[in-house]
């Protein structure tokens, strides 16, 4: 599957330069060219790190958006 349109890189490329010691989404993407464009790919880059490392990483942790609480209609 193509991960970063731009550079046409795929998910089998980054997986790989992660098996090469790429341990950083900066080593990764220097090491495929992922990202080096748009950047709109960068998420989905730094949840294949986190998946090959089992991490979260920090940039991850960052896009995730506070979730709004709603209340329960059915609680009295
Ligand atoms: S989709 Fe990867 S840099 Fe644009």
């Amino acid at each position: 599957m193509i991960v970063c349109h731009c550079r046409a890189v795929s998910d089998r490329a980054i997986r790989a330069s992660i098996r090469d010691g790429a341990s950083t989404l900066e080593a990764v993407c220097t090491a495929t060219g992922a990202s080096g464009c748009c950047g709109g790919c960068e998420p989905m880059v730094s949840d294949i790190l986190d998946e090959e490392l089992g991490t979260k990483s920090i940039s991850s942790l960052g896009t995730c958006r506070p979730l709004r609480l709603v209340k329960d209609p059915r609680a009295a």
